[in-house]
């Protein structure tokens, strides 16, 4: 139900705010050639449904409604969380798949915005300003529209004698005339949802495709006197939509600078923004400096003056304040401010470095903590261990924490010194400040402040080594 009657001040925002949005995602993409469905793609760690579903609400959409089909048992889970998941069951042209969510609008009387799951660069102000347009002038429909200098396979606009939008003619229906014209559907609208489904109703499949064309729709309100209008952008790129591997390269490209911009607006130094690839869910901190082959994916939180990189690839891993980050994997992990690792380590999910720690170079941690100021700087690998404060891990340690069966832990305790070469056969605990003597194999807990050593003594053969030569061969 409309909530505002026509003709009140305020009408043009608040019928605005009445939008629902439908997301085309029902069809097969063969020209991804992939096994997966084309809207599942992924640009800069987003699927392709998701960043169309995220633009419609950005743009105020109040329900977002989802057509799936081909391949739905890969697409549904994407966007059954938060938007109406419809099915169309035979993919039989985008006027059928916009059909598919008539029952789920039942009753809905506001303004329709129609996405395609495949244009992933529509801006939330271009679909608000379609919008606008759209109830400023009671149109049955408002077109984005964009001129385009190679216009081949997008559908043009014709317009009539007086400059009004009369039809849009697919590329394999288009007469030579008509395939010249250069203004192109972008294929994104804001319907009237009442003139929608009553021009859905008259479409019928007598074209070069034998489907069943949502553009029609245009030309049917039109004869049905309704006003039918373009909105032109010269921002085309917003438009692209993906068919194939290139065309998602370019996506990416495209949202790669994008957001990297914003980031440097925003206060962040990117050495070489070409090579910093920054999902749409990262926050950077003022000062913070990325370096060259920079990966940022999931939810990262980078504080400030931290420098991330080079060849480092983070997800969902939160950096604190003056971190450094260099030449490092880490997943599901943490970094506590002035922490640091690299070159070279991995942090695997539950990797916690504490205040001030350190993870060196070829390091592996996971599941681990590692308190404040305590170093872990060459050579390891920490795993289901928590080491407390001011703890220094000699070079090449390992904790032993599977048996084959189990995961056991390793507690290594406040101010421990532990020699390099040393293995941590767990479950076991290194006592606060005790010392365990290069070359290690701990297998029992250790005392605090004692010294432990497990290994082989040392034994000596007075001038066993003249007493032997060597006989070189000739
Ligand atoms: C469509 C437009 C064309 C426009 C172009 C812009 C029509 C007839 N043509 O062509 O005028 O220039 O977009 O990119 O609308 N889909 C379904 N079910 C179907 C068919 C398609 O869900 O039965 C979905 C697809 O998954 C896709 C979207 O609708 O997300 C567009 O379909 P697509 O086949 O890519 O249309 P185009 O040929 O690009
Ligand atoms: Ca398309």
């Amino acid at each position: 139900m409309r909530k505002v009657r026509a003709g009140r001040p305020g009408d043009i925002e608040r019928r605005c705010m009445e939008t629902a949005a439908i997301i085309l995602a029902a069809g097969a993409g063969t020209r991804m050639k992939s096994k997966k469905p084309k809207v599942v793609h992924e640009v800069l760690g987003r699927p392709l449904v998701r960043w169309a579903v995220e633009a419609a609400k950005k743009a105020g959409a109040d329900r977002v409604v989802t057509v799936v089909g081909h391949g739905r048992e890969q697409v549904a889970p994407l966007v059954e969380g938060d938007t109406e998941v419809v099915v169309q069951t035979q993919q039989r042209g985008t006027a059928d798949a916009v059909l598919a969510a008539k029952d789920a609008l039942a009753g809905f009387d506001g303004a329709v915005v129609v996405l395609s799951g495949d244009s992933p660069l529509i801006r939330p102000d271009t679909i608000r300003e379609m919008c606008a347009l759209r109830a400023e002038h009671n149109a049955a429909v408002v077109v984005l529209t964009m001129e385009l200098a190679n216009p081949f396979g997008y559908g043009r606009i014709v317009r009539d004698g007086a400059g009004e939008v009369a039809r849009i003619v697919e590329q394999k229906d288009a007469s030579p005339e008509e395939a010249a014209i250069t203004e192109c559907n972008s294929g994104f609208y804001c319907f009237d949802a009442a003139a929608l489904f009553e021009a859905l109703a008259q479409v019928d499949a007598n074209n070069a495709q034998g489907e069943f064309y949502l553009t029609d729709v245009l030309a049917i309100a039109r004869e049905a006197g309704r006003a039918v209008l373009a909105y032109k952008t010269d921002d085309a790129e917003q438009c692209l939509g993906v068919n194939s591997r290139g065309q998602l390269a370019e996506a990416t490209r495209v949202m790669q600078r994008r957001i990297n911009e914003a980031h440097m607006a925003a206060g962040v130094t990117l050495w070489d923004p070409a090579t910093a690839y920054i999902g749409p869910e990262v926050t950077i901190a003022a000062d913070v400096e990325v370096l060259p082959n920079v990966i940022l994916m999931g939810r990262p939180a980078i504080g400030e003056d931290s420098l991330i990189g080079p060849n480092t690839r983070l997800t969902d891993t939160c950096v604190g304040v003056g971190c450094t980050v260099d030449e490092t994997v880490a997943v599901s992990a943490r970094l506590d401010d002035g922490a640091s690792c690299g070159p070279r380590a991995y942090l695997r999910p539950g990797a916690h470095l504490c205040e001030g720690s350190k993870a060196g170079t070829h390091v592996e941690i996971k599941k681990s903590t590692v308190g404040k100021g305590s170093k872990v700087p060459h050579l390891s690998y920490i795993g289901d261990a928590t080491i407390g404060e001011g703890v220094n891990i000699g070079a090449g340690t390992i904790t032993c924490n599977y048996d084959g069966a189990n995961k056991h832990a390793t507690v290594i305790e406040d101010g421990v010194f532990v020699g390099s070469d040393t293995m941590l056969v767990a479950p076991v605990t290194i006592g606060e400040g005790a010392l365990v003597g290069a070359g290690s194999t701990i297998t029992k807990n250790v005392s605090p402040g004692a010294l432990a050593l497990g290994r082989a003594r040392q034994s000596e053969i007075a001038g066993w080594v003249a007493a032997h030569p060597i006989e070189k061969k000739k």
